[in-house]
């Protein structure tokens, strides 16, 4: 498979001056990003790495970090966890309040805000320095210790994340918080303001799509299960109330941010980050959504 000819032929049906998406700017930080910026590096489980554009341009992961803070979660309480926070699609947006009401605080799933909220407050219950221990493990996904938050992002978030505060004391209210609200709020804004490129992503990934081992090293991260389990919630969980679309579309499991980064992965074959921060009406890229479509149409490899 000539990935790389694949990637400059995506680049070229991109269309950025007719996307009609809009940078987020409810974090007043990410509304200064520049709404043309582009990249794409997809890693080959078994031949190398591919990109084009902004490729190595750090921008802010946002949601992207729930995957890696579910993976971590897991390791400590395993499918204790799920007495806490459900395996269901929610079909709302990803900040919505409204299910919260009438299922007991119990969140949907982990990847909308109120279930990443819950698994940061496990986070905060189990780790010394939840901040310091959850850069070690991105660092050591993509074997690079310079993987660090940004902390204008947090600062920004922190200021206007009015709705966050309004999901975890609700959740409080239900005894599914442990910790101090601000405590847990002050983890969940940094590892949302973690600034990766769509090369260290793409890295990073490689375990979702390696069966749980880090590529270059063989080392096992996660167990197999852990990470079928991972894969079905980027499948079903992974864009909020555009999962279904995300899967039609593109068929693979995978997770997006407001910051305009989406990555997903192929089981056995490859992980592909694209960033493109102008969103369409669900919170999601535009552009990094037609990315992923041409990319499985073009190589004929999804997981359907
Ligand atoms: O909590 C928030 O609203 C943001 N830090 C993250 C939201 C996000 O990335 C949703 N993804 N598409």
């Amino acid at each position: 498979m000539d990935y790389q000819s694949i990637l400059n032929t995506i680049e070229q049906k991109l269309d950025k001056r007719n996307c009609k998406g809009k940078v987020a700017a409810y974090i007043p930080e990410l509304a200064k990003v520049p709404a043309d910026k582009l990249g794409m590096h997809l890693y080959c489980i078994n031949s190398g790495h591919y990109s084009f554009g902004d490729s190595n341009e750090k921008f802010s992961i946002q949601s992207i970090s729930k995957v890696f803070t579910l993976a971590l979660a897991i390791r400590f309480v395993g499918d204790k966890l799920w007495d806490r926070v459900d395996v269901e699609p929610s079909g709302d947006p990803f900040n919505s309040l409204t299910q919260l009401e009438y299922e007991n605080g119990i969140p949907r799933n982990p990847f909308i805000n109120a279930g990443a909220l819950v698994v940061a407050d496990v986070l905060v219950t189990h780790l010394e320095n939840p901040k310091k221990e959850l850069l070690d493990f991105v660092r050591q996904l993509c074997e690079d210790d310079t993987i660090d938050y940004d902390e204008r992002i947090a600062k920004s978030e922190a200021a206007s994340g009015y709705r966050n505060v309004a999901l975890m004391n609700y959740m409080k209210s239900f005894e599914n918080i442990n910790n101090d609200v601000d405590e847990v709020l002050d983890f969940y804004y940094h590892q949302c303001s973690l600034a990766m490129s769509c090369k260290e992503l793409a890295k990073a990934f490689m375990v979702f799509a390696n069966a749980g081992k880090q590529l270059s090293t063989g080392k096992r991260i996660l167990g197999k299960q852990k990470v079928k389990r991972m894969n079905a919630l980027m499948q079903t969980c992974g864009f909020y109330d555009e999962a279904g679309e995300f899967s039609f579309k593109v068929g693979l499991p995978g997770k997006s941010g407001v910051g305009g980064g989406i990555v997903a992965v192929h089981p056995q074959q490859y992980s592909v980050a694209v960033w493109s921060p102008m969103l369409n009406e669900k919170g999601n890229s535009e552009l990094g959504m037609d990315a992923l479509e041409e990319l499985t149409t073009l190589t004929g490899l999804s997981i359907f």
